[in-house]
């Protein structure tokens, strides 16, 4: 019988060293680092690619290559799909040396010019923690850990960067004037696309980025160690789930790709040829044509934040306001030429047509929820008024009493027969830092979490999903998950983390009081606390149950909402406003169907405006 083999491919560097932990060099600054290969993160930096095997698994031809070694290797050994960065522009950021910044204790002359802030106890020990959780590669920082704390003895992947938690920790090393950990974190991950990955025997297409990855220090001989950058494809993830938001169509990535080109002004990052290519192998995986009818994007249960089971398989919500946010992005960045047109076209066109999906179905106030209480079902037609079949009976009793007067918000799914009217605080967020809503349903979001601050906020910003699940719901949907009990974790939390989207939400409407409000609330417990990753109970009162502590996007989010209140001129650079040629374009689109309430709609929709 042919041996079946697992191919699992790891960039390496090697290390003329004794031994040398990941953060070896941010506790005791040590001359070995010198040894490594170059100062320059990219433009030196040859990976090696390692390839292991073991059983069960399709083999693959077996070579390695080795940046530091004299015997490696000449370009012509250069692996066919690791990006040629010949054709690297150098860079126009104005970087100051992250060591000396944030590693030798630097960190406070490096306020952005013109502003000078005094830094409270919290925020002093806020950004030692962040350095503490910088994970280096040859070098050079490239990530922060998810979790960092010491006491902690069964880290599981607690101990990796993930794609999601590191954007925080980059926007708060943005926002203090430092790009390069942020720069390397975007180049070693956008490396790590074009690798042929295996889980079990099927190999998932281009343009996959891991939902995390962890640097090993891995023996050569008794002088040398190599260190290797091993990603998680989902083959050795929990439940095996696919992280749409980071993974599978890389959308925190292009976000955060934007993001540190507006802050550090760094605009030729974009033209490069490789990350001109990243985008577009983003934008195929999420472009390309599916079974579905809808504009928004289908996916699996737990392949965004809530990376568990919890009933959000179809078309959540969170994963449709990050869509539209990569969407914009990526129209933003896309050097337009010949080749790039119809790629533009389709990209305009999805964005067009999934505000007018979002805003008009997922759409839910009083007002609404009356329509759907007198829902009539089961109609044939193009010009049906309840077009997905909705059952009145569906309208969960807590719903019609917790719905104000005032203010509304994103339901979290919608597919044929089903609407999940749980309100999922992050997809309501990012609509509003998106514009995937219409500016006055920005508002009306706002408008509910402070009537609702009791239920939303409590103790502890933000509850990640409200109301939680319970009893037989919670024993069909999360499949008795013992983590996701009745509020605790996913199932009803709360998150510090999401304050930062909260206050960038705050910031781009004008209520900036709202978030100052949220941010002060933590303040009152998330250091004394040791900054617990999420709370538990109604209220947001406890520690989580399992709740790591020294959790770096608690740390990372809190110190960004910080800067974001002290200096709101830049969360500009961070969100988006309306787009008028947009919503022309949905208009026209509709009228030429010739669908007369279609169009009616359209227009109500864009007058909400
Ligand atoms: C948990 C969270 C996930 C996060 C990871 C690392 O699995 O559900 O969203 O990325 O921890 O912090």
């Amino acid at each position: 019988m042919n041996a079946i083999k697992i191919s699992k491919m790891k960039f390496g560097c090697r290390l003329f060293m004794q031994s040398r932990s990941v953060l070896g060099f941010i506790k005791s600054p040590n001359p070995i680092r010198n040894l490594h290969i170059s100062s320059h993160p990219f433009l030196g930096l040859r990976c090696a690619i390692k390839q292991t095997h073991n059983h069960f698994c399709v083999s693959y031809p077996k070579w390695r290559q080795s940046c530091c070694s004299s015997s490696s290797k000449s370009s012509s050994n250069k692996p066919v799909h690791i990006v040629d960065y010949s054709t690297t522009l150098e860079t126009g950021v104005n970087d100051k040396n992250f060591e000396s910044s944030y590693v030798h204790g630097g960190g406070d002359s490096d306020e952005p010019a013109g502003k000078t802030v005094v830094e409270t106890e919290m925020e002093k020990e806020a950004w030692r923690l962040l350095k503490e959780a910088v994970v280096t590669y040859c070098g050079n920082p490239v990530g922060t850990l998810a979790a960092n704390d010491p006491g902690d003895k069964m880290p599981l992947n607690y101990d990796q960067v993930f794609i999601r938690d590191f954007v925080p920790s980059a926007l708060a090393f943005l926002l203090k004037g430092e790009g390069e950990i942020v720069r390397n974190f975007l180049f070693n991950t956008l490396q790590l696309q074009s690798w042929e990955k295996t889980v079990d025997c099927y190999s998932p297409g281009q343009g996959l980025m891991p939902a995390s990855f962890k640097i090993r220090t891995v023996p050569l001989d008794d002088t040398k160690v190599e260190e290797v950058l091993d990603p998680d494809f989902g083959e050795s993830a929990i439940g095996r789930v696919a992280p749409v938001d980071s993974g599978k169509t890389r959308l925190w990535w292009i976000i955060l790709l934007r993001a540190y080109i507006k802050i550090t002004g760094d605009y030729a990052m974009q033209e490069r040829v490789d990350v001109q290519t990243g985008i577009k192998l983003i934008l195929n995986l999420c472009l390309s044509d599916g079974f579905d009818m809808f504009p928004s994007l289908l996916v699996t249960d737990g392949s965004c934040m809530i990376d568990r089971r919890m009933g959000i398989h179809g078309h959540p919500l969170e994963i449709q306001s990050l869509f539209y946010s990569a969407l914009r992005c990526a129209r933003e960045m896309l050097a337009l030429d010949e080749g790039s047109k119809n790629l533009v076209r389709t990209v305009n066109n999805r964005l067009s047509a999934l505000s007018f999906h979002i805003r008009e179905y997922y759409w839910l106030d009083m007002k609404k929820i009356n329509e759907i209480y007198r829902y009539k079902t089961e109609e044939y037609s193009t010009e049906a008024i309840n077009k997905f079949n909705i059952y009145p009976e569906q309208i969960p009793y807590w719903l019609m009493d917790w719905i104000p007067g005032e203010g509304g918000y994103m339901i979290g799914n919608l597919q044929p027969a089903h609407m999940d009217f749980r309100f999922f605080t992050l997809g309501n967020i990012w609509s509003i830092v998106s514009s995937l809503s219409t500016p006055k349903q920005n508002n009306s979001i706002l408008n509910l979490l402070e009537s609702k601050w009791d239920d939303l906020v409590g103790d502890m910003p933000l509850k990640i999903i409200y109301p939680a699940l319970e009893e037989e719901e919670w024993r069909i949907i999360t499949g008795s998950d013992p983590k996701n009990t009745p509020w605790s974790y996913h199932n009803g939390g709360s998150w510090p983390t999401l304050l930062w989207q909260f206050t960038l939400a705050c910031i781009k409407m004008g209520r900036i009081e709202l978030a100052r409000k949220a941010v002060d609330l933590a303040e009152n417990s998330l250091y004394s606390d040791h900054w617990p990753e999420y709370y538990d109970t109604r209220s947001g009162k406890f520690i989580g149950k399992q709740s790591r502590l020294y959790q770096t996007w608690t740390i990372a989010g809190y110190l960004t909402s910080k800067m974001l209140l002290e200096n709101p001129e830049k969360a500009s650079l961070l969100f988006w406003e309306e787009d008028y040629d947009l919503l022309e374009m949905c208009v026209c689109a509709l009228s030429k169907t010739g669908r007369k309430l279609c169009a009616r709609g359209a227009a109500k929709s864009q007058i909400l405006v």
